[in-house]
């Protein structure tokens, strides 16, 4: 049969899409590009916030027109909101066939066929421990340069906003020889840059540790050594990690290994003590800004991206400027800036002083025109210098020439030089930058 599966959310969302991809073909089934061309179509789901989940129920709705023309057509749903939501689901959209929970993503292919032969609604969100076992799936693509491998799964750290911890359970780590295997496979067949994945993956096997982190306990740190061992490996890439969890040993790690990136995600969500406190971030604006200037000074160039909250129940004006004091004086290249929203179960739900839209949106826009003024400005510091870059393909806006990255994660396009080939490491001399792309030539 042919199947389609659309994804919301997260890295690890893709990565299980991928994952489910690959278990699905090893049975027969075929990928397609289009939803008309498929007899599955599959949603791959988010709860963080509550715009994506109501995009997904929204698409549900429309396909009662496809069910209509294709009365065999099988609908599911996978990922957080399906472990959210449940069975609640077949209330919501009575024409879904089955709900797999993010802790049954390895039973796909059986419920799949399942629903094939005997159609019934189907639900399966029950907690399990061996999902890490099903981990190390991918389904190959020809040309890839990067693939995630999925180090842990879930967060024990309950930020009082965040849904994850409730649908992706408690931190569950894989083994380091059983994530090394894996990369190994993967660098073998060509794959230059590894991108370690996991809700948090920096308290990589530290299940229930007390914070904060002794100064030369990491085994995060240990596991890039192991990945960073791999012949092959170009590049290594982590996401998505807590701030708390970046310790002396885990900062100079990353600086004594030259495959592992100088770019890394570094989730502020506010500048302001008090509500970090309210957030349940065990760190105040000073420490956070202290271990941004050590990742400074031990690894070289670094750049960073970073998620922030505008609009926690009770922040001030007062409050978002300190916010806004932080975020201008670490720098960042990117930022994510999202507007909070209530999560049911959460703590922060039940907060009073909820923030209008209208102050939200204000924010936001604020952060985003300083975001743009200091990404602008430090970008145009690569001019005139000589960055390595990781070939990527051709350009997305200019089928004649080709585009690459920066080990800090900036885009560079340049013209190609004969059988340049993606997955090639070259170096380019930059002589242009416009507000968020280099451009040079290749030397
Ligand atoms: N509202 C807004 N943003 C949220 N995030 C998590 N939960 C919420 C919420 N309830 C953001 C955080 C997190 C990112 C993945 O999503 O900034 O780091
Ligand atoms: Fe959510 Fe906080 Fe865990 Fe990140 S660390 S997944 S924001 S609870």
């Amino acid at each position: 049969m042919n199947f389609y599966i659309k994804t919301y959310g997260c890295q690890m969302n893709m990565r299980d899409s991928d994952a489910a991809t690959a278990m699905l073909s090893e049975r027969g089934h075929t990928l397609v590009e289009k939803e008309e061309q498929a007899d599955i179509i599959i949603f791959n789901t988010c709860s963080v916030r509550k715009k994506a989940e109501d995009k997904v129920i929204g698409k549900l709705g429309f396909m009662k027109k496809l069910k209509r023309k294709n009365p065999n057509l099988i609908l599911g749903l996978m990922g957080c909101m399906a472990q959210r939501l449940g069975d609640e689901l077949f209330v919501m959209v009575p024409n879904l066939d089955f709900v797999i929970g993010t802790d049954q993503l390895h039973t796909i292919g059986d419920v799949v066929d399942a629903e094939a032969h005997k159609r019934h609604k189907f639900v399966s969100t029950e907690v399990q421990k061996d999902v890490l076992t099903e981990m190390g799936k991918h389904y190959k693509i020809d040309n890839k340069t990067s693939e995630f491998v999925a180090i842990m799964r879930g967060c024990d750290c309950y930020c009082t906003f965040c849904i994850v911890p409730y649908v992706r359970g408690r931190e569950k780590s894989r083994e380091i020889p059983d994530i090394v295997e894996e990369v190994k496979e993967l660098a073998e067949a060509g794959i230059k840059e590894i991108i370690l994945l996991g809700q948090n993956v920096v308290a990589y096997g530290l299940p229930k540790v007390k914070l904060p982190l002794a100064d030369d306990n990491s085994p995060f740190a240990d596991l890039l050594e192991a990945v960073h061992a791999v012949e092959g490996v170009e590049r290594i890439r982590f996401a998505s990690p807590h701030p708390a969890y970046f310790n002396d040993k885990l900062i100079k790690t990353m600086g004594q290994l030259p495959k592992v990136c100088n770019n890394v995600h570094f989730p502020l969500q506010s500048g302001s003590d008090r509500i970090l406190k309210k957030m349940n971030r065990p760190y105040t604006s000073e420490e956070f800004i202290e271990k941004a200037n050590k990742l400074k000074k031990h690894v070289p160039g670094i750049t960073f991206s970073t998620d922030i909250i505008v609009g926690f129940p009770s922040e001030t004006e007062e409050d978002f400027n300190m916010t806004r004091k932080v975020f201008n004086e670490v720098e960042f290249d990117n930022a994510y800036i999202f507007k909070y929203s209530p999560r049911e179960g959460t703590g922060a739900a039940i907060y009073e002083d909820q923030i209008t839209d209208e102050v939200k949106e204000e924010r936001n826009k604020i952060l985003l025109g300083d975001l743009k003024t200091m990404f602008g400005r430090n970008i145009q510091t690569d001019v005139g210098e000589t960055v390595n870059v990781l070939v990527e393909g051709v350009s997305k806006r200019n089928s004649e020439r080709w585009q690459g990255r920066t080990p800090t994660n900036r885009v560079v396009i340049f013209d190609p030089i004969d059988d340049i080939k993606a997955g090639d490491i070259i170096d380019v001399k930059v002589n242009k930058a416009t507000a968020v792309t280099l451009f040079g030539d290749v030397v």
